[in-house]
């Protein structure tokens, strides 16, 4: 480790892991590349894809519209498929990769690993497109995909992006609750799912948890059929076709269809999937991502952020030490998981690595255990899972090889000190760099982050914008952009990039009034930041009611309308609080309806409703029923004082003489203490 030449006002510690280029020229780099983001992008798009026609109006019109009516396309007109990208292209010349591996997967045993070559996985996902063609999917139908995280999830995935059809991966952790919302809202004729999964030694009833789903009212008359991956282990398959009149065996289906499947011409501005994520209503928005920008914004960010290039030509057999094995550990069903597990990865040609089981399954060696086994260079998870492996102390990495890593990446909030400098330290052995990524399934993928052997890390800091990203610090009050640093405010971005989330589908009034309307020629992030001297970046969190658990982003309204449709629950409001591992926590106050006393019974019916509303990765830390809640005179609940009751930050509460009955606020400390 040495430290490097930049100081902070603070004394913070820089790391500059093997740097091997001058942080000017990177910054001067980052200049250039904001100038004309249109040229810019265009350029990386005719020599990073493959076009079938190329877009309409050269380098200078390759972006079209606005920030400030959220109008933004890029490389409209241009005709691609991203699995032909993704797939097709490298297997034949000039690539002529076929043989490589474009798939790791390791089950939940760390015995049942399977090598995808991308020969094979062109023929799966050829044979998947045509079962699903032959299952009456069409081009511009949503498919939801509720599945295991096993190969066939990706290939699905691609095989959507193949025949145009738009995929909405819901996360297998979400409850048959949430997944009917999503069916319903992206009017979803086609689910894919898999009889089970596998988790921690555990099974995941998918098909089971789907059916409850479908057979909601307001899924029956959408969803036309549901096609069924066998699950990778003996039983949970028993159940037969034909007796349930919308279930596909998908297995066999797909195992009888031609390995080829010609790939449809899509607009760079068609769909390639939705996504639904948490914001500040108690309804999740189904996020819209596009083909052309997309694609080229996974495939860029992938390459830059990890120091990972496009393999381009065949790779040598006898010569593995040039090619980097890459990891990313998230699941799939997640913005993580498509750009840089799917995505990213396969755009580029590279490897990817697809992990089905828990860091703790066997034990909590489990990763460290890969990475010897697999050789792992790059590796990419969450600040929430490196402080729940630290508690378990050096023993279980110092037990293994971990010498084949390069770059260890993080994301999801901000990695505190602590847990950054035992993943530098421990894991890294000090030679690897730390890759702090900052974005938002919004974003598409990177907005911040550093390059590997180039930008000097501090522990904490997501640092610098990454290319073609042109960042402002805003006022919140004034929405005027701060120019000079120090500075602190919202963070927001200047210029369209090509990997932004063009609309909220059926909904692009809620688009514009989330994030283009708050700050007018800006787009918002919903986030706090700070930027210190050196231009880097520190995320403060999100200034909305957004809440970010284990890296999982969970609406606090979203908490609060699974509580109150209970029907003992008179009102509800939920705030976040510190949590050692998860980062936040959720901390739920409820009132009851007149005649419902409070007992244990309740109170584990209550943490139910959330769990079974949104799914058990939003189960509330903590539930505290009182007869009141503190208002305003005006009956508005006063968050802010909750938020501090429920932190133990009582001399910071402030003035509580506004509200109807200061007294509340005496109940719910002792209440709250209790917990502790
Ligand atoms: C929110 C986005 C994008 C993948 C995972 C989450 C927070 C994300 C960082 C980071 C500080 C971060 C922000 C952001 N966040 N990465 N490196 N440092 N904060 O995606 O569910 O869309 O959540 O996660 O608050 O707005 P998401």
């Amino acid at each position: 480790m040495s430290k490097s030449e930049i100081q902070e006002e603070s004394p913070m510690e820089v790391y500059d892991a093997n740097t091997t280029a001058p942080l000017s020229s990177h910054k001067a780099h980052h200049a250039s590349s904001i100038r004309d983001v249109s040229s810019y992008w265009s350029n990386l798009a005719t020599s990073k894809l493959e076009w079938f026609a190329p877009h309409v109006g050269g380098a200078s019109g390759a972006l079209s519209g606005s920030l400030i009516d959220g109008s933004v396309s890029w490389f409209a007109g241009g005709k691609l498929n991203v699995c032909h990208n993704a797939v097709d292209r490298y297997c034949h010349a000039p690539y002529d990769r076929g043989n490589d591996v474009a798939i790791v997967w390791e089950g939940d045993e760390p015995t049942s690993v399977l090598r995808i070559t991308y020969d094979e996985l062109r023929m799966e996902v050829c044979r998947i497109s045509n079962a699903l063609m032959f299952g009456g999917v069409r081009r511009g139908d949503v498919v939801t995909l509720y599945m295991p995280m096993v190969p066939e999830l990706a290939m699905t995935m691609l095989a959507c992006a193949r025949i145009g059809a738009v995929h909405s991966v819901i996360f297998a952790g979400f409850s048959a609750d949430a997944i009917a919302d999503r069916i319903q809202d992206a009017n979803s004729f086609y689910v894919v799912t898999a009889s089970e999964g596998r988790r921690g030694g555990r099974v995941l009833p998918l098909k089971s948890i789907c059916d409850d789903a479908i057979s909601k009212e307001r899924c029956a008359n959408i969803v036309r059929r549901v096609f069924v991956f066998d699950g990778k282990d003996e039983g949970g398959d028993k159940w037969e076709e034909g007796k349930e009149g919308k279930h596909v065996r998908f297995t066999p289906l797909v195992a009888s269809m031609r390995p080829v499947c010609p790939c449809v011409w899509m607009d760079a501005e068609d769909p390639l999937f939705i996504l639904y994520t948490s914001g500040s209503t108690g309804r999740p928005k189904g996020l819209v991502h596009t083909t052309g920008g997309y694609a080229l914004f996974a495939m860029v960010t992938t390459a830059n952020s990890f120091g990972l290039s496009q393999q381009t030509g065949p790779s040598d057999p006898h010569n593995m030490s040039n090619r980097d094995v890459y990891a990313c550990v998230a699941d799939a069903g997640w913005i993580t998981g498509h750009t840089y597990i799917v995505y990213g990865p396969l755009l580029n040609g590279l490897s990817t690595f697809m992990f089905e089981s828990t860091p703790m399954y066997p034990d909590c060696g489990r990763y460290w255990d890969m990475v010897q086994r697999h050789g792992i260079t790059v590796f990419y998870t969450a600040p929430t899972a490196i402080r729940s492996l630290m508690r378990y102390g050096d023993d279980a990495p110092r037990r293994y090889d971990l010498s084949s890593l390069r770059v260890l990446g993080t994301v999801g909030e901000p990695i505190n000190p602590a847990a950054w400098k035992w993943y530098y330290d421990v894991i890294g052995n000090g030679r690897c760099s730390v890759v702090d990524t900052y974005w938002q399934t919004e974003t598409g993928g990177h907005v911040i982050a550093n390059l590997p052997g180039i930008t000097p890390m501090k522990p904490g800091s997501c640092t610098l914008p990454c290319y073609g990203i042109d960042l402002a610090v805003l006022d919140p009050t004034t929405g005027k952009e701060i120019e000079t640093s120090p500075a602190e405010g919202v963070l927001a971005i200047k210029q369209p990039w090509p990997g932004m989330a063009r609309t909220c589908l059926g909904d692009h009034q809620r688009y514009l009034a989330v994030y283009m309307k708050p700050y007018p020629g800006y787009y918002f992030t919903g986030d706090g930041c700070r930027r210190d001297e050196d231009g880097y970046i520190w995320i403060t969190g999100r200034v909305d009611d957004v809440l970010n658990v284990s890296g999982h982003r969970i609406g606090t309204a979203e908490v609060e309308s699974a509580l109150v449709a209970h029907y003992s629950v008179a009102q509800a409001a939920v705030v976040g609080i510190p949590h050692e591992i998860k980062g936040q926590g959720i901390c739920c106050y409820v009132t009851l309806v007149e005649g419902y006393p409070e007992t244990d019974a309740l109170v584990k019916e209550l943490y139910l409703a959330v769990r079974t509303h949104i799914g058990p990765f939003a189960t509330p830390d903590m539930i505290v029923v009182n007869g009141a809640l503190p208002m305003t005179r005006s009956g508005k609940i006063m968050r802010r004082i909750l938020r501090k009751i429920a932190s133990s930050e009582l001399d910071t509460i402030g003035d509580t003489t506004t509200l109807s009955d200061p007294s509340v606020v005496d109940e719910l400390i002792l209440k709250v203490d209790k917990f502790f």
